[in-house]
């Protein structure tokens, strides 16, 4: 059985890398930007459906059922995804899920083409024999059909068995565009770390965010009704600096985390956020120092990993352990569709309200 991968933009390697260590009975088989497929050892379908994996770099996987095939009669792609349903889906209805093949994340949000696919292969599901669900979001138990749409080549159909810890968006693409008002990209990979977590960042609570400069989270964080407690030597978004309604407001820590002391925090924190761009080797003596400092209280944390230097993603697994040794329970660590060569790490004091 084929298994597919959908992953970032730029990184297949990596994700290869990671199979080969995680599945070493795998190997490779087709293979374009943002979407890999793996021959497997996996014979059993109910089996290959239920995969406990929590990959980093394949923010969905599935069964891939393959690539639709060409041929002169009219709408060879639809037919093909349709036929390869029919043959696989065994009867059950199925959630429909098109997503860009290859395609960063800033290709767009709403992706006209997929949504008119969407469409065109709802028209003809029946007459074909398959039986769609009314509306894309998945319940827990769900199968979902996944058509990766390629401008230039067949679309491949996959099928994978949702759950809470999966994304319930096509392609695990967050269906968000960037506010043109936003300070920065961070302002996304916020609101889809959040969302993609299901950590309980509520209004009312108070977040320290490392690395908050020009802020993009902080903005979204205080959007959120959150209170923000921000440390970074650089330049602040006039926007944020002002921000202020109910409970959420900004405070800025002019200063590198290397110069913060634990009487330069104004209050008690419930998350801690870092996103500062150094490697991971550097920024974990301060994850730890503060973790260990707003313990008495804090949630949780999420950290923006950077993967600026080669071997960075092979050092995840001990990074990963060396979190869940500060006491954090839950940790995940995943890419996400609007990272670039970045990853997030979170997870929760035990004995928090839960996700
Ligand atoms: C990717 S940017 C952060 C983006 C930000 N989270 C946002 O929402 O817009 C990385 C930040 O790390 C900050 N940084 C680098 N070294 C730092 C240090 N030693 N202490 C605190 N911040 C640092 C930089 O000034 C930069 O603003």
């Amino acid at each position: 059985m084929f298994v597919f991968c959908v992953c970032q933009f730029g990184s297949e390697r990596l994700l290869k890398a990671e199979v080969a260590r995680t599945w070493p009975a795998w190997r490779l088989a087709f293979s374009r930007p943002g979407y890999v497929t793996f021959k497997t050892d996996l014979t059993d379908r109910s089996r290959a459906l239920a995969l406990e994996w929590n990959p980093v770099f394949a923010r969905r996987f599935g069964l891939s059922l393959g690539p639709t095939k060409d041929d002169r009669l009219p709408a060879p792609q639809v037919r093909g995804t349709l036929r390869l349903l029919q043959m696989h889906a065994q009867g059950q209805a199925l959630r429909l899920h098109v997503f860009p093949m290859g395609l960063p994340h800033e290709g767009g949000f709403p992706c006209p083409h997929c949504l008119a696919v969407h469409d065109r292969i709802a028209a003809q599901a029946q007459a074909s024999g398959v039986s769609l669900l009314a509306q894309p979001e998945p319940q827990d138990g769900d199968l979902v059909a996944d058509v990766a749409c390629a401008d230039d080549g067949p679309w491949w159909v996959g099928l994978h068995r949702h759950h809470a810890r999966v994304s319930p968006w096509p392609g695990a693409n967050l269906p968000l565009a960037l506010p043109p008002d936003a300070p920065s990209r961070a302002w996304l990979i916020l609101e889809e770390g959040v969302r993609w977590s299901g950590l309980p960042l509520t209004s009312g609570q108070t977040a320290l965010e490392v690395g908050c400069a020009p802020g993009g989270a902080s903005m979204a964080l205080l959007q959120r009704g959150i209170d923000v407690i921000g440390v970074d030597p650089g330049e602040i978004d006039p926007r944020v600096l002002a921000f202020d309604r109910g409970y959420a407001r900004f405070t800025w820590l002019r200063r590198r985390m290397q110069d913060l002391t634990r009487h330069d925090l104004p209050r008690p924190i419930d998350w801690l956020l870092f996103d500062v761009n150094a490697g991971s080797n550097v920024v974990l003596p301060y994850v730890e120092r503060l973790l260990s400092w707003a313990r008495a209280r804090l949630h949780g944390l999420l950290w923006t990993v950077k993967l600026n230097s080669d071997g960075a993603a092979d050092r995840l697994p001990r990074l990963i352990e060396q979190v869940r040794a500060t006491g954090l329970v839950d940790v995940r660590c995943a890419q996400l569709s609007c990272h670039h060569r970045e990853v997030l790490i979170c997870g929760q004091f035990p004995g928090r309200p839960g996700r």
